[in-house]
């Protein structure tokens, strides 16, 4: 397998208990191949299944046909048919994820929800660049959660542009601190934004 992550014929099928046992078909014969670094959307009407897809590569879901290959440490897994201890350690090393819903877990904050898999990761900080975008305290909490596991705040870019306008430097829209994110370019070190998102935020 070249692709990081290969998911092939995934069937999954919903049983409605309270409707008589009804049956949903939501996920047929689903194919997807991501290569690595490779960013994909999944993108289709509500109630296609795109969240079912996801919660299925992630092994929340167990799907009842298929494979979902992905390539962990030396070896590749399938997420299909992983025993529960090898599907934990690809979460902690391989695989993120996010739900949509902002309290996915009772009484645990978005906050800890979005930093905690960063807190989990096993990561080589002297090998690691990270990329974050989102809102600003997302950005702030994201980097300090990989600052506390060694790695330093150059190599964390966050990515500012959303607060662009005009892009040509005329509006002052975007402007943080010395920094014209349109003209200074979106992409900016934690080392030089860090201080300036904290400022914003006072
Ligand atoms: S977006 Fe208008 S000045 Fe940058």
């Amino acid at each position: 397998m070249t692709e990081q992550l290969r998911a092939i014929g995934l069937r999954k099928t919903f049983t409605l208990h309270n409707q008589g046992g009804l049956e949903l078909p939501v996920l047929d014969g689903v194919d997807l191949a991501v290569a690595a670094g490779e960013c994909v959307v999944l993108n289709g009407p509500s109630g296609v299944g795109k969240s079912t897809m996801l919660r299925a590569l992630y092994g929340n879901y167990l799907v009842q046909g298929g494979h979902i290959l992905v390539r962990h440490q030396d070896e590749v897994v399938d997420m299909a048919n992983a025993p529960p201890r090898l599907v934990l350690d690809v979460r902690r090393r391989t695989i993120g994820f996010v739900s949509q819903f902002l309290r996915v877990i009772p009484r645990v904050s978005t906050l800890d929800l979005v930093t905690e898999p960063l807190r989990r990761l096993m990561l080589h900080p002297d090998r690691t660049t990270a990329l974050l975008c989102g809102p600003e305290p997302m950005l702030r909490f994201g980097a300090e959660a990989l600052i506390a596991k060694g790695l330093a705040a150059r190599d964390i870019r966050v990515s500012l542009e959303r607060n662009m306008e005009c892009g040509i430097a005329l509006c002052g829209h975007c402007q943080l601190g010395p920094l014209l994110i349109c003209r200074d370019g979106p992409v900016v070190g934690y080392d030089v934004a860090g201080p300036l998102l904290r400022a914003k935020e006072l």
